[in-house]
């Protein structure tokens, strides 16, 4: 090295590559059946694909408007209005951003200053606490217990102060697959009404959900989604990962701060893909209607493929992962039960302990269904010889 080059020092010391992307080219290295990162195997609507190839030919091919383009918040507007009995603002309260993990960072960017607490629940999706971090903020855990991961309300109200600024939340639940209840964004909103403190809804599973009740999403609580950002992905609903556009939905004054960051992080969304999306959502609205029954056969092929196998299936409600305890298998943590795993039988999952800060004392790990039956059916075939 020249005497030139210089090493920054880290804002995110802590951190080195996910474990999502070291367990994919693990299974890569070991020709292993990757039921680890959370992409599907197979491919979304063909008409979803012929409409970005059409605007793409038509020219739609320079820079869409900053909050996104017209068709795509009406057509958001309408399905939120339809499914959450309110109809945000097009022009406000609408923002198309590069996948949910943009609207995520942007919301954090926006809504924490150096020193505010924020609280989240374990365990909770890898992106939240980087981007607290880089905000100056303090992140408080709340660890949920399984098999039910169900948030202690009395325990939540113990972690409030005057500091709290935000409460991140998920549901359905990336990786525990459970889903909140209308009773707890109630028991949310006794607990933080008379604060100022925000709400981050991260619903990027809203469509994928078994529960009897369906989704309750935070824009149905009318006194809380006066204070919450909700967040959506199209990558989950139209199984098109790749294609990285979400958005979310937050009224005017805090749109206008997320925008502020969003404005000067990406600007603006790939322009062909947002339109397709509109079209999409207007043309076919049964895809995102059956995508619970579409996901939940895939949920029962595994489960079912599994149930003479050693592990120990939780409950599974919403998303498209699936956990499974070990103990009977294997006396290893579930990071080096993971590693075993892909090089020696020949099957990716992610290890639970990486979505939580404290020592994860169970023995679990996450497979994700969102593969075709044939690729669930040699993994389960594989799992059932433990
Ligand atoms: C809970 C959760 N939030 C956000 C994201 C990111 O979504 P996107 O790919 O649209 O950025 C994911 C993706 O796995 C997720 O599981």
């Amino acid at each position: 090295m020249s005497n030139n080059a210089l090493i920054p020092q880290s804002k995110l010391p802590a951190l080195g590559t996910t474990i999502f992307t070291q367990m994919s080219a693990l299974a890569q290295q070991h020709n292993a059946i990757n039921l680890s990162q959370g992409f599907p195997d197979f491919d979304g609507p063909r008409y979803l694909q012929e409409r970005l190839a059409f605007h793409v030919a038509q020219g739609a091919n320079q820079y869409a408007p900053m909050t996104g383009v017209q068709a795509l918040r009406e057509a958001i507007a309408d399905k939120t209005a339809e499914l959450y009995g309110h109809k945000p603002d097009v022009n406000t309260d609408i923002t198309v951003t590069a996948g949910a993990t943009e609207a995520l960072y942007a919301a954090i960017t926006a809504l924490v200053r150096q020193g505010d607490e924020v609280i989240c629940f374990d365990p909770s999706y890898d992106s939240y606490a980087p981007a607290v971090e880089l905000s100056g903020g303090v992140l408080k855990r709340i660890a949920l217990q399984p098999p039910h991961f169900r948030v202690d309300w009395q325990q939540f109200v113990a972690q409030l102060s005057d500091r709290t600024r935000l409460v991140i939340l998920n549901t359905p639940h990336n990786p525990s697959a459970t889903v909140w209840r209308k009773a707890d964004f109630a028991a949310l909103w006794q607990a933080i009404a008379d604060r100022e403190i925000y709400v981050l809804s991260d619903e990027v599973y809203e469509h994928i959900c078994f529960a009897e009740q369906g989704h309750a999403s935070v824009l149905a609580h009318p006194q809380l989604r006066e204070r919450a950002v909700a967040v959506s992905s199209f990558g989950k609903t139209y199984h098109m990962t790749g294609w990285k556009v979400g958005y979310c939905v937050a009224p005017a004054a805090i749109s206008a701060e997320l925008r502020k960051v969003h404005q000067y992080l990406t600007f603006s969304v790939n322009t062909p893909a947002q339109l397709a999306l509109a079209d999409m959502l207007r043309a076919e609205p049964e895809h995102y209607r059956q995508l619970p029954e579409f996901y939940r056969a895939r949920r029962d092929v595994l489960v079912n493929a599994l149930s003479n196998s050693k592990l120990e299936i939780l409950p599974c409600e919403g998303t498209y992962f699936l956990l499974a305890d070990y103990s009977a298998v294997s006396d290893l943590d579930d990071v080096s039960f993971c590693q075993w795993l892909t090089k020696e039988v020949g099957v990716a999952a992610i290890p639970l302990s990486v979505f939580c800060a404290d020592p994860f004392p169970h023995k679990l790990i996450r497979l994700c269904f969102a593969k075709q039956e044939s690729t669930l059916l040699a993994a389960a075939e594989r799992l059932c010889k433990l």
